[in-house]
Parts: structure tokens; sequence; C-alpha cells
């Protein structure tokens, strides 16, 4: 199987960095005691492979989500888009062949009894929780959609599902789009949002959970430019991952096999990010051709079709799909900002440890922190004027507990790319410390020229 790298050529294993299985526990923990992500509902004892975003980690996908959105809606004239309902007919999962196709094949081991998805498995013939060989029941398919019913009556008629994609709202809304948002071939409609799958084996943290954050656009295109806008798409994608800090070696797409292809799909490649335990999807990038439009014309009876006036021509475009996860894609860049290194303290000559999430600005949770060295009152009037100054162009944390170097280390693993410190010495010459999260060089600056200071950096 042959992976392909950023510049488009061969992604060979000499590039390939080994994955750190110790990672993962690391970036949990850091997870857990900073606020990015808390296990759900903890005080009944949690509950399964289900999480909470906490006020750091809300602040991560919501960059994460924007950055995407910039990427894809706000710096193109070709991208629309929409926020669909989660809850949806049958109908629609009728004709988009989920209802039939949308399974998983599911395993049990006679011995332990534990349930496995066979085509995740390295021995298919070996359980790897009790190491018994052969013992596992034949594969069922399981379907992976969640179905609940609306109104009080729960029986045949009332029936709906969470959606397992955003990509559905997209196709059932092509008419609409096109009617009103004067975009023509080759446009897309891009969208945000939750999607729920009953996964038979969630894990990894939020690799894989049964409720997570996808983000989708759909690019609608002329039949035989199809393979243009592939290729395009592929790279443009896996490129946004790089823009934003992920080295690129950590990075490679994976051409899926023709048996590992979803029912829609005539081509897939993964953009594959080096997780701690290996290579594993970041995102989708599928060539879904005319599969999904066709099968809605066909059940719902209205046209899906695009008349071509400059051509004289009709025809049913096709959709080339980038799929990404946001939750997922959030994990991402939390393992790749991930760093440990030895310093001097701070102010002192020892040398210490620290942690540090070295995201890009635009994906760090907090751009600035503003610290008042101390609690004492007359420090307050400074750092509110500083703190109100900085509010409303940065996501900003405010912190006058502990000792400064204390305070520094708790940014460095928030990620906080700048320090504002507020001292004594400002209370005579109007000027602040801004230090930096990476190199921890430290500059004074004056309060009337921080704005743009801090606009320099962090532009
Ligand atoms: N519309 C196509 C589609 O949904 P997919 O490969 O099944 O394709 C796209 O999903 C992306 O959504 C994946 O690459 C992954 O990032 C994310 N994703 C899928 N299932 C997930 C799950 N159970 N938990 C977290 N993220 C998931």
């Amino acid at each position: 199987m042959a992976f392909w790298a950023l510049d488009g050529g061969p992604y060979t294993c000499a590039m390939s960095p080994a994955p750190d299985p110790a990672l993962f526990d690391k970036v949990v923990n850091l997870c857990k005691r900073r606020g990015f992500v808390f296990p759900s509902a903890e005080i009944y004892g949690g509950f399964r492979s289900t999480y909470d975003y906490g006020p750091v980690g809300v602040l991560l996908l919501r960059n994460v989500k924007e950055a995407w959105w910039r990427s894809m809606v706000q710096l193109r004239h070709d991208v629309v888009g929409l926020d669909a309902a989660i809850l949806s007919p049958p109908a629609i999962w009728e004709a988009s062949g989920h209802l039939q196709n949308f399974t998983d094949p599911l395993v049990d081991c006679r011995n332990c009894r534990e349930r496995f998805r066979l085509d995740k498995l390295d021995d298919p013939n070996e359980c790897p929780n009790c190491h018994a060989k052969g013992s596992f029941t034949e594969a069922r398919q399981f379907n992976l959609m969640f179905k609940t019913y609306a109104g009080p009556v729960e029986g045949t008629g009332a029936e709906v599902y969470l959606r397992p994609e955003t990509a559905q709202g997209m196709f059932v809304n092509f008419k609409n789009v096109l009617e009103t948002s004067r975009k023509r071939p080759p446009f897309g409609i891009a969208q945000i949002g939750k999607s729920f799958r009953n996964e038979i084996t969630p894990g990894n943290f939020v690799f894989r959970t049964r409720e997570f954050e996808q983000m989708e656009m759909e690019y609608f295109v002329p039949p035989d430019e199809a393979g243009k806008w592939y290729e395009y798409w592929r790279h443009e994608r896996l490129q946004w991952y790089v823009d934003l800090g992920i080295p690129a070696d950590q990075l490679r797409l994976r051409p899926h096999d023709e048996d590992e292809l979803s029912h829609y799909s005539a081509a897939t490649s993964d953009v594959e990010f080096l997780f701690p335990w290996g290579w594993d999807e970041l995102e989708g990038i599928a060539n879904r051709t005319d599969y999904d439009l066709t099968q809605h014309a066909r059940a719902s009876g209205e046209s899906l079709d695009y008349f071509d006036q400059a051509l004289g021509e009709r025809y049913v475009p096709y959709v080339i799909e980038p799929a990404a996860g946001a939750t997922r894609t959030a994990m991402a860049f939390l393992m790749a900002a991930y760093d440990e290194e030895e310093v001097a303290r701070e102010g002192q000559g020892q040398g210490e440890s620290r942690t540090v999430l070295r995201f890009h600005h635009n994906i760090a949770p907090y751009k600035v922190a503003v610290l008042p060295l101390s609690r004492k009152p007359e420090l307050q009037e400074p750092a509110n004027e500083v703190l109100g100054l900085l509010q409303p162009h940065y996501m900003c944390d405010y912190d006058e507990t502990q000792a400064i170097g204390r305070r520094y280390r708790r940014q460095d693993e928030l990620g906080t790319p700048c320090c504002v410190t507020i001292d004594f010495e400002t209370l005579d010459d109007r000027a602040v410390t801004v230090r930096d999260r990476d190199s921890m060089a430290q500059d004074r600056v004056p309060i009337d020229r921080l704005l743009d200071y801090l606009g320099a950096k962090l532009s």
C-alpha cells in the first residue's frame, strides 16, 4: 500500500517517527487536571465513553471548529454553510443506504463474553481480552444508528434517527441551497455539528465516542471534474493540519483499499495522524459520485439535478466530501502540541522540568493570561485596565493566586502563548512584562503599546 506525504510524493517509513505510547496517559491526565475534558456524569461513576469539555476544552474545540470554518467557508467564495436538524426521518436513511449498510461486524468471545469489531482485531482468531483462540461467535452485522421516537407514542411511524453523519442534511438541502445561494457547480455546502453512532467499541479517550462532532463539506462538481477535485481536496485538507502546527511527518494520506470503501464511495483517502497507538484516521476525503443525490431524487420524487445553461446540459453533480471529526481533531492537536523540557527555574538558578502545550496561536484556548504579581489592591486597578483592554480582542485568562512561577507553569500546560504580568513597577512606568510561552523570554511593554505588540505576536 502506498501512502502520500504533503508534497504529493510517497510517504516512506523512513520519514515516520516512532509513536510514543506513553503520551496517551500524559495527555489524558493533563486534560482532566487542567479542565480540558472530564468523563461525563463522573459523580455517578461516569457514563461509558462519553466526555464533557471543560472550561479550557470548550475553547479548544471552538477554535478547531472556527479554524475549519474560516478555511472552508469564510476564505472561499464557492462554499456556503448550513446547520441542519439532528433528528431525521427514516426516509432519509432508507434512501442514503444507512439503514441497510451502516453496519459494523460484531463478534462475541464465548470465553470472556467481551464484544469486538471483527474488522478492528489484529488477529481475528484470538480474543485480545482473554487470549482464547477460536472463541469468537459468527460475525453479525450491527447497525450503528441510534433510533428514538418523536412524540408520545413509541411505535411504527414515530421512529426517528439521530444522524450518524452531518452529510445527509446537505444532500437533502441541495435544491434549497442551489435556489437561494446563487452558487453553481463547482460549489460546496459546509456544516459543523454533532453526530451519533452506537459504536461497538468506543475508546481511546475522545478518539471514538458515541456522541461526537463532525466538520463536513459536500463539494458538488460536474461529473467529469470529480477526479481533479478529489486530488485538490486531498491536498488542501492535509495542508490545513500542517498550517495549524501539526508536524508534516506525523501526517499522511492513506488511500482505501477497494474492500474498505463505504457503500457510497468510488474512492476515499484518509488523512492519518500518528497517535500514541500508531497511525489512525483523522479525516476521510471521499468521491461519493452522484450516489446520494440520485438516491434522494428517486426516493423523494424531487429532481436533484442541475441544468448548466452555458453548456445546455443537465446532470446530477458528483460530490467530493472532506469529512473530519472536530473532537478527534482537537485530540490530535493536544497530542501534537504536548512537550516536556528541562528548564532553569524562572527567577532562580535551579533546573526543573516543565510541560508545555505548543499550540498554534489560533488553536490555543487562551491567547493571553493577565497575571497581577500579587493580590494587593493597588495592582487591581492596572490589572483590570489591562484585562479590559485585551478582552475585546483576545480570549484571556485572569489569575491572581499562587507564586508567579507556578502561574506561568499552569499557563504553559494550557498552551497560552503570552502571559502579561502587572507588577509594582507598573504603577510607576505604566508598562507590563510579556512572557513568551515557547522561549520564556520576557519583554517590558508599555500598556499603551500592548495591543500592537500582541497583535504582531499573535497574528
Ligand atoms: N460523511 C462521511 C463520514 O461520516 P466517516 O469517516 O465515517 O465519514 C468522518 O467520519 C470523520 O468523523 C472521521 O474521520 C472521524 O474524524 C470522525 N468520526 C467518525 N466516527 C467517530 C466517532 N465514533 N468518534 C469520534 N469521531 C468520529
